[in-house]
C-alpha cells in the first residue's frame, strides 16, 4: 500500500530560479534564502521518496486567462519546463507517475472533487524552483513529480476548507493504492507578498509566521480563514497559501514539525519553508492478533512437512 509520509512547503520566487540559473546563489543575499534548505536537502535524501505530489500554481504558463482549471491533476508521463518569457528554465524535465496519478484522479473524482485531468502541460517556475530547493540542481529529478496545479490567480480561487478536503481525498486516494509507494506531498507558493498596486512589495512577517504555527498544530483554524483575511493580511498574491492546505490535509492530523525556515526578502516577498512528518502510526484496533508462535515438537514438526509435502503434491 502506498502512504503519505511527509508534506513539505515552499515559496516558489521565481527570483530564487533565477539566482539559479545565473549562478548567483553564493552571493550574500541569495546565500542568506538559500542556506536556509541546505538542512531540506539534507531531509530529502534521506526520506528518498518514491514519488512527489506537488500543488503549486501555473502563473500563465500552461493555462492562459481563457481557460484557468480550479484544480488540475497531470496525469502525463512528463512535464517539460515551460518558456516563461526567457527560454525554459534549463532543469530537468519533470518525469511524472501516469499510474498513481490516474488512480487518485479516479478516486478523487469519485468522492466528488472535480479535476481536470491533464495529459500534456508544461510546469513553470511555481514547481521548478520549490525541486530546486528540495533536491539541488541534478541531471534528473531523482523521483517521479506528480503536478496538481491550482488556480489561485483568477477570482475566485478555492477556499482554504476545500483544498484541505482535497489534500484529504488525495491521502485516501494514495493509501487504495496498492504499490509500496513512500509519498510526500509538496505545497508551494506564498507567503506574503504583493507584486503591484498601492501595497506592492507588501510583507507580514507576524501573519505569516502565525500561519506556520497554525499549519502544524490547528490547521483547522486555517480552514476557516476567508480569502479576504488573506489580502488584507497577506496580500493579494498571499492567497497563494492556500495551496499549503492541499498538503496539511493530506497529513495526519497529529504532525510531526521537523524543520522550519522563514527569511525577507527574496525579490519582493517572504520566503517560508517547512517539513511536517506523519508520526508513525500505531497498529490498526481491527487488525488480526499476531499468532504467538508455537514450538513443536520433533516427531510433530516432521508430521507437520509431511502434510505440508502431501498439500503439495496431492
Ligand atoms: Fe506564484
Amino acid at each position: 500500500m502506498a502512504r503519505i509520509i511527509a508534506g513539505v512547503s515552499s515559496s516558489h520566487v521565481p527570483a530564487i530560479g533565477a539566482a539559479i540559473d545565473n549562478h548567483r546563489t553564493e552571493e550574500p543575499y541569495w546565500r542568506r534564502v538559500f542556506s536556509g534548505f541546505e538542512k531540506s536537502k539534507e531531509w530529502m535524501a534521506q526520506a528518498k521518496p518514491d514519488v512527489c505530489i506537488a500543488v503549486y500554481n501555473d502563473h500563465a504558463s500552461a493555462f492562459s486567462v481563457e481557460i484557468v482549471p480550479t484544480f488540475a491533476l497531470g496525469c502525463a508521463a512528463e512535464f517539460p519546463p515551460a518558456d516563461e518569457g526567457w527560454g525554459p528554465r534549463p532543469v530537468p524535465v519533470v518525469k511524472g507517475h501516469p499510474e498513481l496519478a490516474a488512480h487518485i484522479a479516479q478516486s478523487v473524482i469519485l468522492d466528488e472533487f472535480d479535476l481536470t485531468v491533464v495529459n500534456k502541460m508544461e510546469v513553470d517556475h511555481g514547481l521548478t524552483v520549490p525541486l530546486n530547493l528540495l533536491f539541488g540542481s541534478p541531471n534528473e529529478w531523482p523521483c517521479p513529480v506528480i503536478p496538481l496545479a491550482v488556480n489561485v490567480v483568477l477570482y475566485p480561487p478555492p477556499t482554504g476548507h476545500r483544498c484541505f478536503m482535497l489534500g484529504r481525498a488525495i491521502r485516501k486516494a494514495v493509501e487504495s493504492y496498492p504499490e509500496d509507494l513512500r509519498v510526500v506531498v509538496l505545497g508551494t507558493g506564498g507567503m506574503s507578498h504583493q507584486i503591484s498596486g498601492p501595497r506592492a512589495g507588501l510583507i507580514n512577517s507576524k501573519f505569516d509566521k502565525a500561519f506556520l504555527d497554525n499549519l502544524t498544530k490547528d490547521p483547522k483554524k486555517l480552514m476557516r480563514m476567508p480569502h479576504v483575511e488573506y489580502m488584507r493580511e497577506a496580500g493579494a498574491e498571499g492567497i497563494e497559501m492556500v495551496m499549503w492546505l492541499v498538503m496539511r490535509g493530506a497529513l495526519d492530523d497529529n504532525v510531526r514539525e521537523v524543520y522550519r525556515f522563514y527569511t525577507v526578502p527574496a525579490s519582493n516577498t517572504a520566503v517560508g519553508h517547512i517539513i511536517l512528518e506523519n508520526k508513525p502510526r500505531a497498529p490498526s484496533r481491527h487488525a488480526a492478533p499476531k499468532r504467538r508462535a508455537v514450538r513443536l515438537k520433533p516427531a510433530a514438526r516432521r508430521a507437520a512437512a509431511r502434510a505440508r509435502i502431501d498439500r503439495v503434491h496431492g
